[in-house]
């Protein structure tokens, strides 16, 4: 997870501003309309909430008799995940997601997890008790990665009973080169994915304290900007402000200058009382 000591401290004010909520809501929602409008615009920045067309792989997947993967989105993965929950329903719908990169975000060492994770499609189709199937990918959802705090490779195992029930996750580390299909199938049947520690972080997409203020996102635009701005840009802002800072106290002072031995006499004072 990236962020700053800074911005840690900035949360609580922030979740403080966001307890007024319909005008943040709005302007959250402007600024994502513009942030996409913008990296539309620009050819060399990638856009941060990409739309995954229904590609070949999913389809020779689903036409081999394969279960569906879901791709998730920032727009859609909740109604995704949320849809095979029914209202009345006791047990929870068990989800697998994977969140996956490429060679930006997962260094490229994230082919062989998705291979298998993909061919776990086929083997689990079989299986009535196999869990729904989510894919992540955050190359294409930079964003929503970001808001969740994920980090590829990793498998996301999610408990989803009907609203307002809190939603159990755990996150499953993956081996970049060991991972096969029966690795997720082998997760499945022993249930061995309830070993790992329930998720209780800050960025928990459904229960955390930034999901509950709808603050995920937001931070997630911010992360997603700082990941692209390169440091370049930041270095020349930096230099810029502090030569202007430094230029306002460089510059003659006259008014104050007098008043400072004057100073330096009164604290001076105390000790000399002491004496
Ligand atoms: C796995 O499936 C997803 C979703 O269908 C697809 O986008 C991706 O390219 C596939 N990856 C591999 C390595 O086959
Ligand atoms: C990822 O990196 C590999 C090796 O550097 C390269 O062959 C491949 O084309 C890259 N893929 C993308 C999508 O940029
Ligand atoms: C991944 O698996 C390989 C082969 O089993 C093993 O050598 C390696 O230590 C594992 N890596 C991690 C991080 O567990």
């Amino acid at each position: 997870m990236r962020f700053s000591t800074s911005t840690l401290l900035a949360l609580p004010l922030l979740a403080a501003a966001a307890q007024q909520k319909s005008p943040l809501d709005e302007a959250m929602g402007q600024l994502q309309t513009i942030f996409e409008k913008v990296a539309a615009f620009l050819p060399n920045i990638p856009n941060p909430n990409k739309q995954h067309p229904v590609d070949a792989a999913n389809a020779a997947t689903a036409s081999a008799g394969g279960k569906t993967l879901h791709v998730l989105t920032l727009d859609s993965w909740k109604e995704t995940v949320r849809s095979p929950v029914k209202a009345e329903s006791t047990t929870p719908e068990e989800w697998f997601i994977l969140v996956t990169g490429g060679n930006k975000t997962c260094f490229g060492h994230c082919g062989t997890v998705e291979t298998a994770f993909n061919k776990s499609a086929l083997l689990l189709a079989a299986n009535p008790t196999a869990p729904h199937l989510g894919y992540l990918n955050c190359e294409d959802q930079p964003v929503l990665c970001n808001s969740w705090g994920a980090g590829p490779p990793a498998l996301w195992v999610m408990e989803i009973k009907p609203e307002p029930a809190p939603v159990d996750i755990r996150i499953v580390g993956l081996n970049t080169t060991s991972t096969t299909a029966k690795t997720f199938t082998d997760l499945h049947a022993l249930k061995t994915w309830k070993e790992s520690p329930l998720y209780e972080g800050y960025f928990h997409p459904f229960d955390g304290p930034l999901a509950e203020y709808n603050l995920n996102v937001p931070l997630g635009y911010i992360f997603w900007v700082f990941a692209i701005v390169p440091s370049w840009m930041f270095m020349i802002a930096i230099s810029f402000l502090s030569r202007s800072i430094m230029g306002n106290r460089m510059a003659p002072q006259p008014n104050r200058r007098p008043g400072a031995p004057a100073a330096a006499q009164v604290r001076a004072l105390p000790s000399n009382d002491r004496a």
